[in-house]
C-alpha cells in the first residue's frame, strides 16, 4: 500500500474519533460551528499518522492510541486557530480562516474550546487502557510541556518579524518550539501508549523532533515556491508578514547588497506591490537561498531515519522511514 493511502485510512479512523470529542451537538450551537470548521476543511493529520504509527513501532496496536491520536489533531488545529489570527492570515487549508469568519474573539474561544478537549480525551485514553501511573504522568507531561514549547517558539516567531540579523541557530530554536514540538510529542505519545521501552520511546521522539524541523523548512518552501491551490495557504504571506524564514535568513546572510535590497523591499510590507513581492522571491530562488534550505532539510530527515534503528524491524519502522522522506517531499 502506498503511503499516502496508509495516511488517508489513518485519517479516516481519526476522524471518526475527532467527531466523538467536538461534536456537532456542541452548545452553543455557534462554538460547534466555529470549532469543527477547520477541522473539518481537511489537513494532512500528520501527527494522529504519526501517534498511531509510532504505537505500532513499539509493537502496540493503532487503536491504542486513537483517542489521543485526536488529541494531538486538536492541538494542532488549536494552534492553527490562533497562529492565523496571530499571522493574520486570510486562507488555509483552502478556506477563510475562523476568524475571518466569525471574529477574533470567538475564533480565540474556539481555539480555547479545543484545547480543553485535548487533555480530555486523553485522560480517556488512559483509562480505557488502564495506563500505569507513571505513564499517565509522563503522557500529560509530555503535552503540556509540548503546548508550553509551541508558545515559546510562536513568540520567537513573531519577534523576529522585527528583525533582519536573526541567525540559523536562531531559526531552529523557534522552529523546534512552534513545529518540533508537537511532532516530537505525537510521537512520544503513541510511543507511551503501546508501552515502548524508555529507549524506544526516546528514539522516537528525537526522530520527532528531527522531521519536525525539517517539516517546516519544507513548509516555508512551499510558502515562496509552492502551488497556492495545493498548498491550500497564499503564496508569498511569509514574505509580506516579515517572517525570519531559513531561506531569508540565508538570503540576508549571503546574498548580494543589491538582491538584499530587493528582498528588504517586500520583506514585512503587507501592502508590497504584486511586482515587489515577485522580485523579492525570485531573489530567494535565484540565490540559492531555497536549494540551500532543502539540503539542510535532507540532512535532517537522514538524522531522523537513523533513529529509528533503536526498533525492531516492522511495517511500522517502514512507514516512519517513508513519512519521514514525506516530510520533505510533499508539495501540500
Ligand atoms: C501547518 O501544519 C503548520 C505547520 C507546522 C507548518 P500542517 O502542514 O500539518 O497543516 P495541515 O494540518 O495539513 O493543514
Ligand atoms: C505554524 O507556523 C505553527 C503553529 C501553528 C504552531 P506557521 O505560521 O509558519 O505556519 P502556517 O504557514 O501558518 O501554516
Ligand atoms: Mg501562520
Ligand atoms: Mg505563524
Amino acid at each position: 500500500m502506498g503511503l499516502l493511502k496508509y495516511m488517508e485510512e489513518r485519517a479516516r479512523m481519526v476522524e471518526r474519533e475527532i467527531d466523538r470529542w467536538v461534536s456537532r451537538g456542541l452548545e452553543p450551537e455557534i462554538l460547534a460551528r466555529a470549532t469543527r470548521y477547520l477541522l473539518e476543511a481537511g489537513g494532512k493529520r500528520l501527527r494522529p499518522c504519526l501517534a498511531l504509527t509510532a504505537c505500532e513501532a513499539v509493537g502496540g496496536k493503532a487503536e491504542d492510541a486513537l483517542e489521543a491520536a485526536a488529541a494531538l489533531e486538536l492541538l494542532h488545529n488549536f494552534t492553527l486557530i490562533h497562529d492565523d489570527i496571530m499571522d493574520q492570515d486570510e486562507f488555509r487549508r483552502n478556506v477563510k480562516t475562523v476568524h475571518i469568519l466569525w471574529g477574533v474573539p470567538i475564533a480565540v474561544i474556539a481555539g480555547d474550546a479545543l484545547f480543553a478537549k485535548v487533555f480530555e480525551a486523553l485522560a480517556a485514553n488512559a483509562k480505557r487502557l488502564g495506563l500505569e501511573g507513571a505513564r499517565v504522568v509522563e503522557l500529560f507531561d509530555t503535552v503540556s510541556k509540548a503546548s508550553f514549547e509551541i508558545c515559546q517558539g510562536q513568540v520567537l516567531d513573531m519577534l523576529f518579524e522585527k528583525r533582519a540579523d536573526v541567525s540559523e541557530a536562531e531559526y531552529i530554536r523557534m522552529v523546534s518550539g512552534k513545529t518540533g514540538a508537537l511532532l516530537e510529542a505525537s510521537m512520544k505519545v503513541g510511543a507511551l501508549l503501546g508501552k515502548g521501552e524508555p529507549e524506544q520511546v526516546r528514539a522516537l521522539a528525537e526522530y520527532g523532533r528531527l522531521i519536525g524541523l525539517a517539516f517546516q523548512m519544507r513548509d516555508d518552501v512551499l510558502g515562496v515556491a509552492g502551488e497556492q491551490e495545493k498548498f491550500g495557504k497564499p503564496i508569498g504571506s511569509d514574505v509580506r508578514e516579515g517572517k525570519q524564514t531559513l531561506i531569508v535568513v540565508r538570503a540576508l546572510a549571503t546574498a548580494p547588497q543589491e538582491d538584499k535590497s530587493t528582498l528588504l523591499r517586500a520583506l514585512g510590507k503587507r501592502d508590497a506591490s504584486e511586482a515587489e513581492l515577485k522580485a523579492a522571491i525570485d531573489v530567494l530562488k535565484r540565490t540559492g537561498a531555497i536549494d540551500y534550505v532543502a539540503e539542510r532539510a535532507r540532512e535532517l530527515v537522514a538524522q531522523a531515519k537513523s533513529k529509528l534503528k533503536a526498533l525492531p524491524e516492522s511495517r511500522a519502522r517502514k512507514i516512519l522511514s517513508e513519512l519521514a522522506d514525506f516530510t520533505i517531499k510533499r508539495d501540500f
